[in-house]
């Protein structure tokens, strides 16, 4: 496939290469709390589209491939019984670079490809039955650029005949991160945790990103479906990181909180020292988010301060801090509401391209 613009880097994702292969990355948040929720959106794509003798998959925004190790995750841990060939990948991105990394870290897996372009001009002909994504790659665009990008992938679904699942991954709107700008939808974002840590001198780069809650991100699938001809069958909205997005840890857009993964991190690994009350449910403002995602964290806080206050009574050494660890993580998996309340939003699109069925009497 061709490469619409050689060697062009994203700009803030010029520091990024480090950040994807450090191992520091997969803290226990990411793998516990996160990745979770990730492959059981992917078990349910995979179970609408499926049983196929190999699924087409495309990684929209790709990055460093991480939608590979999404898939042979759950090889390994039996959520997919996979054999050898039965997918075949392709991981579309802009950022060379990160490109690089990628085609290195999967060199030996020839099931895996790699084509470098703009998703805004260039969504390959071919059929797939997945366009997965992950890691907010959509909240790169603007309303009018995401609307135009999904109506070109339901179009393709709808020319190739595929029963497919588009995955849209964009941040949450009314995340406790950034809860000063509630009222916005798009704004300067600093990707402040791909630096390594305080020695780091150059700034942070920062790129405008759409923020999204389930109702605006609803509309704008419902114009693309209206522009590609073709109604879903299905669409469900998942929240991802309500408590603990990774700027719960620079605290770079609301100071106010507290470094709920940094502390949750230390509770995942046993450590006793941690203070529940420092894990105290933040102040969040009213009047700038919909009743229903103002009643849905009152609710939350309840049952998260009633776990902070849980006498775990005498147990050995750290235990009670992995057992308020895993009450607080199945407290968030179990509540999400899929309104745009987490640091990522998920919404997935069950497609119908194929002819309706003959009536044969
Ligand atoms: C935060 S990264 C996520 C990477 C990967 N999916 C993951 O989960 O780690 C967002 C990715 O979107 C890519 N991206 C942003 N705008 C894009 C565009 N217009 N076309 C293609 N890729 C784009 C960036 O280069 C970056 O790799």
């Amino acid at each position: 496939m061709s490469s619409r613009t050689p060697n062009a880097t994203l700009a803030p994702y010029s520091g990024a290469v480090g950040h994807y292969t450090s191992s520091k990355r997969r803290d226990p948040v990411k793998r516990l709390w996160e990745e979770p929720v990730t492959r059981g959106l992917l078990s349910k794509a995979l179970r609408y589209v499926g049983p196929l003798e190999t699924i087409r998959i495309l990684d929209v925004g790709s990055g460093a491939g991480e939608g590979v190790n999404f898939l042979l995750a759950m090889e390994e841990n039996q959520s997919w019984h996979s054999v050898e060939g039965r997918y075949r990948y392709c991981g579309l991105d802009l950022d060379e670079s990160l490109l690089d990394t990628a085609r290195v870290l999967h060199r030996r897996r020839p099931e895996v490809s790699f084509v470098q372009a703009d998703m805004r001009e260039y969504i390959p002909d071919e059929p797939y039955d997945l366009y997965f994504s992950s890691g907010v790659p959509y909240s790169h665009l603007t309303p009018r650029e995401l609307t135009d990008v999904l109506s070109r992938i339901f179009t393709a679904v709808r020319r190739n005949r595929t029963r497919s699942v588009v995955v849209v991954d964009v941040l949450g709107r009314y995340s406790i991160e950034w809860a000063d700008r509630w009222d916005r939808q798009r704004w300067d974002y600093t990707m402040s945790f791909f630096q390594g840590g305080p020695k780091e001198e150059a700034p942070a780069p920062t790129v405008p990103m759409t923020f999204w809650d389930a109702w605006g991100l609803r509309r704008v699938i419902d114009e693309a479906c209206a522009q590609a001809g073709r109604p879903y069958e299905e669409v469900s909205f998942h929240d991802r990181s309500i408590m603990v997005g990774r700027h719960t840890q620079t605290r770079e857009f609301n100071p106010d909180i507290p470094p709920y993964r940094l502390l949750v991190n230390r509770l995942e690994r046993g450590d006793d020292t941690v203070e529940p009350m420092d894990l105290r449910f933040p102040y969040l403002p009213t009047g700038t988010a919909p009743d229903r995602v103002l009643n849905f964290f009152d609710a939350f806080q309840e049952q998260w301060q009633a776990l902070l206050e849980t006498d775990f009574g005498r147990l050995p050494e750290g235990i009670a801090a992995s057992m308020l660890a895993c009450g607080l993580r199945r407290l968030e998996h179990s509540m999400a509401p899929g309104l745009g309340v987490g640091h990522s939003l998920t919404a997935l699109v069950h497609l119908d391209g194929r002819e309706p069925a003959r009536n044969t009497r």
